[in-house]
């Protein structure tokens, strides 16, 4: 596969784009060291000093339908936690729709971009950040009471090339057996690893705030809800209290 590295680069998100609609293979993957103008979701920017995180874009031609473009996120997401329980030794979880946590303050995200025509996806772009060697002083004043990075959860230093090695084995293995079997494994971890699973939360949408218990994910991403009458419900926008 083709893994283009560079060491600075506005957005890999951009370029994997650019790649994508210029053709780039399956499996292209943009690695940068530094992003001058990380995106992340919502047009929030994303903090990406050089050498401190995983800044990367993966382009996927997956032959599938654009409404099954979010089981593709939340598969990123169980493969982020994996890696990170597995190999750098700490449990983190993930909190709907999909970003990282460890000890409750976010160290990861994803951003999913797809380009679709008549109901087929003509590709996405996935883009992973994970905060790895940070110190407190690398994350800017009014982030450190809500990010962190896997290096001050962890209190040892990673070495980004290896754990970028681990983060694609295992996203191949994850992505060919969803590929092969559906998402039902893929939900299965997610809700292992689901932040405040079997918990009451306060959720807010614009019509009514009410208290509920967060069950799980349904193939569609949405969380799936328990409401007090028993019925699950499918949530999917809304402002968590957690
Ligand atoms: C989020 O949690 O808001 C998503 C953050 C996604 C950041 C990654 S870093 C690599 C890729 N390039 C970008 O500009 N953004 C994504």
């Amino acid at each position: 596969k083709k893994i283009i590295h560079r060491e600075q680069v506005d957005s890999t998100q951009i370029i994997a784009n650019q790649l994508a609609r210029e053709g780039a293979e399956h499996g292209t993957i943009v690695i940068a060291d530094e992003q001058t103008a990380g995106k992340g979701r919502m047009s929030r920017p994303w903090h990406s000093a050089k050498g401190k995180g995983i800044w990367m874009s993966i382009v996927l031609r997956p032959n599938m339908m654009p409404q099954h473009a979010p089981q593709l996120t939340l598969l990123t997401a169980t493969v982020l936690a994996e890696c990170i329980d597995h190999y750098m030794g700490v449990r983190p979880s993930i909190k709907w729709p999909n970003d990282i946590f460890i000890h409750g303050k976010k160290t990861a995200g994803i951003l999913t971009e797809m380009q679709a025509e008549q109901d087929r996806i003509q590709y996405v772009v996935l883009g992973i950040g994970i905060n790895v060697n940070q110190d407190e002083h690398d994350i800017p004043p009014e982030l450190r009471s809500i990010a962190t990075s896997v290096k001050q959860e962890t209190n040892q230093e990673w070495d980004l090339r290896e754990s970028i090695q681990h983060i694609l084995s295992g996203f191949e293995v994850s992505y060919e057996h969803y590929m092969a079997n559906g998402f039902a494994h893929i939900k299965q971890t997610w809700e292992k690893y689901g932040y405040r699973i079997g918990e009451t939360v306060t959720v807010e949408t614009l019509q009514r705030t009410w208290q509920t218990v967060i069950v799980g994910i349904a193939e569609d991403g949405a969380l799936l809800i328990k409401e007090e009458d028993g019925n699950v419900d499918k949530l999917y926008s809304a402002e968590i209290q957690w």
